[in-house]
This record gives structure tokens, C-alpha cells and sequence, in this order.
């Protein structure tokens, strides 16, 4: 982590830390012993396992487990009412792909729900205490797999509902976003970036059908060099692949992200 640079104690969470890619980048985090991580999943069985595993590969032993269902809005905003200090690095990286469409109990699709939602109320409902932690970076893990973003049918509620589809759209969505909150949140020292992480083999890209070469390892290491380097705080609004800039079409279209903001905003409870 040599090319890395930690000021101070840092607080960092991670959505979906129990998966794959989540994991290995709370993992790799957690290597620094300045470095505190949440890991913000659903299952608290799982969530021990993999803070004590965490733990027990580096050493660190602040590392510990917040319980939440990232497709609802209101378990989001009960985990930030009771987030007990800062929070200096939040990494959106939760997401689902069910094969057939599935609703949340609030009746929201549940890729929607989980990979553009989630990703979106973590920010809002976070901003404040980001504010008062700045400087404090959010990394929104997105995909070069995205595109055919519906603003008429986010929900697919009127295209049949296709895993991939969904899918693609929801990256598209994540990579849209990141370009949307960088105005509202540049001016208090929070920077939004997003990246490919890389191709790993997870129950997520099981679910997509195209498995995945690369090792979790592998696939978390931008997303840990944004959370970590100056890089991630000097940039904002950006998307990386393979810790580089990639000119990103879909932060183009300056009206659509603004019309994808109003309609995230318009499911706010
Ligand atoms: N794998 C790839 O090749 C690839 C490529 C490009 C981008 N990505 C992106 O990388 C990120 C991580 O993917 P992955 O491959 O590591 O997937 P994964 O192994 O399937 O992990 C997904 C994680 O999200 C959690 N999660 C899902 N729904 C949740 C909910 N409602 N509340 C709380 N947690 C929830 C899962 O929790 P449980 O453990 O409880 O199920 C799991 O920890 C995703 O954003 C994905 O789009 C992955």
C-alpha cells in the first residue's frame, strides 16, 4: 500500500462487503491499521464471519458489522440516524441481479432498488455526516457492462424484465449518479467518483451468466485506490477502469442525469 496516503484515522464503509468484490476491498482497507471499516450487510451471520476473518488476515481489529437492507430507504436512513461518529470513505458496492423480476416490500424492482437506489439514499442519507468528516470520498462501483437506461420504465415495468438488462441499466445508473453529486457535494470537500472494478466470479456475475477471470484481489484494487490515493480526492464526477480515467459517455447527456436525479429523488419516503 505504499502509493497509498492515510492523513489519519479513517472511517470507511462498505456496502455488500459480505460479497466477493466487497469483501477484498474491506480486506485490503482493513490492511492499514489506521484504517477502521464497516461492513454494511444483511446477514449478521455473515457479517461476523468476515469481520473476523478480516481481522484475523490483517491484524486490524477495528472492523465490525452494520446490518441493513440496502434496497430500503428506511433501513438506509435507520443505519445513518444511528452512525455513531465520522465517516471519511463510503463505497457503494452492493448489488443484486435476480433472474426474475422481484419487488421489494415497498413494491420497488429489486435491481432498481438494491444497485441504484441503494447507491443513491447511501449517499443522501450519509451527506451530512460526510459533510462534518471532510474531506470524505464516495466510490460508487459501477461496470463497463451498462447502457439501455429507460427513464420511462426504470422498473421494467412495461420492457419484460431481463437480468441483464436490468443490470446493465443499474451500472448505467450508478455512472450517471456519480456524475449528478459532485456539484451538490464538491463544495464541502466530499468527492464522487465510480469504476469497474473488474471481472470476478461471484453469485452476482454467476446470476449474469458470464462468471469472471479476475480474483476479488484484483477486482477491488481501483476501487481501493480511489478510497485511498490523492487521486480520489482530487477528482470527482469521474469514472476509472484499471486505476485510469475513462471518458465516460453517459456523463454526456447532461439532462438525462439531470432527469435520473429528480427520479431517484421522487422514491424518497
Ligand atoms: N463480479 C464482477 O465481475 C463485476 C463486474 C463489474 C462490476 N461489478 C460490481 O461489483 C459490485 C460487487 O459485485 P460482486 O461480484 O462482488 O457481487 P456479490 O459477490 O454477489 O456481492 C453482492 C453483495 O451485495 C450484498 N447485497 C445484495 N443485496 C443487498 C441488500 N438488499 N442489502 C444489503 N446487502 C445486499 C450481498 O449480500 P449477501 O452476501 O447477503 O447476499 C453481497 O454482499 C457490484 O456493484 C457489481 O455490479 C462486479
Amino acid at each position: 500500500m505504499t502509493e497509498q496516503q492515510f492523513d489519519r484515522h479513517r472511517i470507511t464503509a462498505v456496502t455488500g462487503a459480505t460479497g466477493a468484490i466487497g469483501m477484498a476491498i474491506a480486506r485490503q482497507l482493513a490492511g492499514h491499521p489506521d484504517n477502521e471499516v464497516v461492513l454494511i450487510c444483511r446477514d449478521a451471520g455473515k457479517g461476523a464471519r468476515c469481520a473476523a476473518q478480516i481481522t484475523g488476515a490483517t491484524g486490524n481489529s477495528r472492523v465490525r458489522y452494520e446490518l441493513t437492507d440496502l434496497s430500503r430507504q428506511s433501513s438506509i436512513q435507520a443505519l445513518a440516524d444511528r452512525w455513531p461518529g465520522p465517516l471519511h470513505v463510503l463505497v457503494n458496492n452492493a448489488a443484486v441481479t435476480p433472474r426474475r423480476r422481484e419487488c421489494t416490500p415497498e413494491g420497488i424492482e429489486r435491481q432498481f432498488a438494491t444497485n441504484v437506489l441503494g447507491y443513491f439514499w447511501m449517499i443522501e442519507a450519509f451527506t451530512r455526516c460526510l459533510k462534518h468528516s471532510a474531506p470524505a470520498r464516495v466510490i460508487n462501483i459501477a461496470s463497463y457492462w451498462a447502457g439501455g437506461l429507460d427513464i420511462q420504465d426504470l422498473e421494467f415495468k412495461h420492457r419484460p424484465y431481463d437480468n441483464n438488462a436490468a443490470y446493465r441499466q443499474s451500472k448505467q445508473a450508478n455512472r450517471m449518479l456519480t456524475v449528478a453529486f459532485p456539484e451538490r457535494l464538491q463544495p464541502f470537500g466530499i468527492t464522487v467518483n465510480a469504476c469497474h472494478p473488474g471481472d470476478v466470479n461471484s453469485t452476482l456475475s454467476g446470476n449474469l451468466g458470464f462468471g469472471g477471470h479476475e480474483s476479488p484481489d484484483d477486482g477491488a484494487k481501483t476501487p481501493v485506490w480511489l478510497a485511498t490515493d490523492e487521486i480520489g480526492s482530487r477528482h470527482t464526477g469521474k469514472y476509472f477502469e484499471r486505476q485510469r480515467e475513462v471518458n465516460c459517455p453517459f456523463a454526456a447527456d447532461a439532462k438525462a442525469v439531470v432527469a435520473l436525479f429528480a427520479a431517484c429523488r421522487s422514491y424518497g419516503i
